[in-house]
């Protein structure tokens, strides 16, 4: 079997720690935005709450023997801010501190590499009553917590990631409110916000580099993205210029808006000159620090939308009737994971690692005990064939962490939606490997080799 992937690409699985651990009030762990706003009638799917979850906290030694029986070698999670600063500045939680001393000496000793990400939503409630991302000291309080993190944990986790989509804790959380805190703040405000967000992420970067030298950062939004309707140079120029373009009405969950300045120096141009009047003051140095040089680009792909050659630019082609879909209806298109990194190479240059990608499914455990979710096996062939080609192409691919590992609580849709390769009995917490997990395994095993095989292979 041809391997299509280069050689030592990272095959992992991504989590996040409000969506797994649980021991919401455990161990001195302060509150979060999330476990006030999972206590709002009406906010969370079923009211379902994190306090629970996969019970992570206490389990994570079974979930890495799960890992490492699959030979999935790497793996991203995140630290719970209020577990390690109850109050999200000064005192420190003994407690939180040996947790996570624990759960990577037992990852690595599961011969599983710690990837991290600090920061995946769950923003201490605490800081959050003091203005939270508008308040001028916010990137202050981020580079206090980074640091913390690389004194503690630098000698063991090499590879760090600051931020998770800040499309989603700043857009979908206070521009729209699905997301917590779920409070509506005027653009001004937002934009406030994602400045501050930026200005953290390059403290950080320098807190990091500081005290966990050797380490590799990255940074890991989201965005929209979108394919060539047809591989026809101007479908394919056209469908370049709508993923990175942006404007004063969609900038919260762009690319651009969010990648530009952390990697580029700048904000984009036109959506800049839109939004001037609402602009927070750029200080000197602003840009300097936000810019820092990290080392890998992460970046979260789902999906993206079609999209032609029309005639001011670009135009959005609707997905035609009975486009595949998966559990959460979000449409499937494995050219998501060709296009986007070869876009998002061409104008970053930074070496790529896919942070999250994955679909929900409606799983269930069959009377065999196992769970065949095919459609699961189906989305990683497709996707892992188009990164392959991507990477066939030239773009620089580091890694593909599949989201998620387990089934988990999924936000504001709480365990209604399965994205694990592993099944996870909410009210036993019994695990069961999904039949994807043993597809990916193999996956994992032949670096891609084995992803040309037909069903009849599976
Ligand atoms: C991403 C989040 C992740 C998970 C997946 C499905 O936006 O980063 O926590 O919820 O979507």
């Amino acid at each position: 079997m041809k391997e299509l992937f280069p050689k030592d690409f990272a095959w992992g699985a991504a989590t996040s720690a409000y969506q797994i651990e649980g021991a919401a009030c455990q161990d001195g762990k302060g509150e979060s935005v999330w476990d006030v706003f999972c206590r709002q009638p009406g906010r969370v799917y079923g009211g379902h709450t994190g306090d629970v979850a996969c019970d992570h906290y206490h389990r994570f030694d079974e979930d890495f023997s799960i890992m490492e029986s699959l030979g999935i070698r790497n793996y991203r999670f995140s630290f719970a801010w209020p577990r390690l600063l109850p109050e999200g500045t000064g005192a420190v939680n003994q407690k939180g501190l040996e947790f996570y001393d624990r759960l990577i000496d037992s990852m690595m000793a599961h011969g599983i590499m710690p990837h991290a990400t600090l920061f995946h939503w769950d923003y201490p409630y605490a800081l959050f009553c003091r203005g939270g991302w508008l308040n001028d000291d916010s990137p202050g309080w981020f580079a206090e917590y980074a640091e913390l993190l690389a004194r503690r944990y630098g000698d063991r986790v090499k590879n760090i990631f600051t931020l998770n989509e800040p499309q989603c804790f700043i857009g979908i959380s206070c521009f729209d409110t699905f997301h917590a805190p779920g409070i509506k703040f005027p653009v001004k405000d937002c934009l406030a916000m994602a400045h501050n967000v930026m200005l953290a992420h390059g403290k950080s970067v320098q807190a990091i580099r500081a005290s966990a030298p050797g380490a590799a950062i990255g940074y890991a939004p989201t965005g929209r993205y979108y394919h060539p309707a047809s591989e026809r140079p101007y479908d394919v120029e056209a469908a370049r210029e709508a993923t990175f373009d942006v404007n004063e009405g969609d900038w919260t969950f762009s690319v651009a808006w969010w990648s530009d300045p952390v990697i580029l120096g700048r904000y984009p141009q036109k959506a800049l000159e839109q939004l001037e009047p609402l602009m927070p003051k750029i200080k000197p140095g602003d840009m300097e620090l936000i810019s820092q040089p990290i080392d890998v680009y992460g970046q979260n792909i789902y999906n993206s939308a079609p999209v032609k050659a029309g005639g001011s630019g670009y135009e959005v082609v609707p997905y035609g009737p009975g486009h595949a879909k998966t559990g959460f209806s979000w449409p499937v298109t494995p050219e998501c994971l060709y296009w986007a990194p070869k876009y998002l190479y061409e104008r970053y240059k930074l070496p790529i690692v896919i942070t999250e990608n994955g679909l929900s499914a409606i799983d269930t455990v069959s009377l065999d005990g196992k769970v065949h979710d095919s459609s699961r096996i189906d989305y990683i062939q497709k996707h892992l064939l188009a990164l392959a080609r991507a990477a066939e192409d030239g773009v620089d691919l580091l890694g593909y962490f599949h989201w998620s590992l387990l089934d988990n609580f999924e936000w504001n849709s709480g365990y209604n939606e399965r994205f694990g390769l592993v099944y996870v009995d909410f009210q036993t917490l019994e695990r069961t490997p999904k039949d994807s997990a043993a597809y990916y395994s193999k996956v994992v095993e032949s670096n891609g080799g084995s992803l040309s095989g037909t069903w009849g292979d599976l």
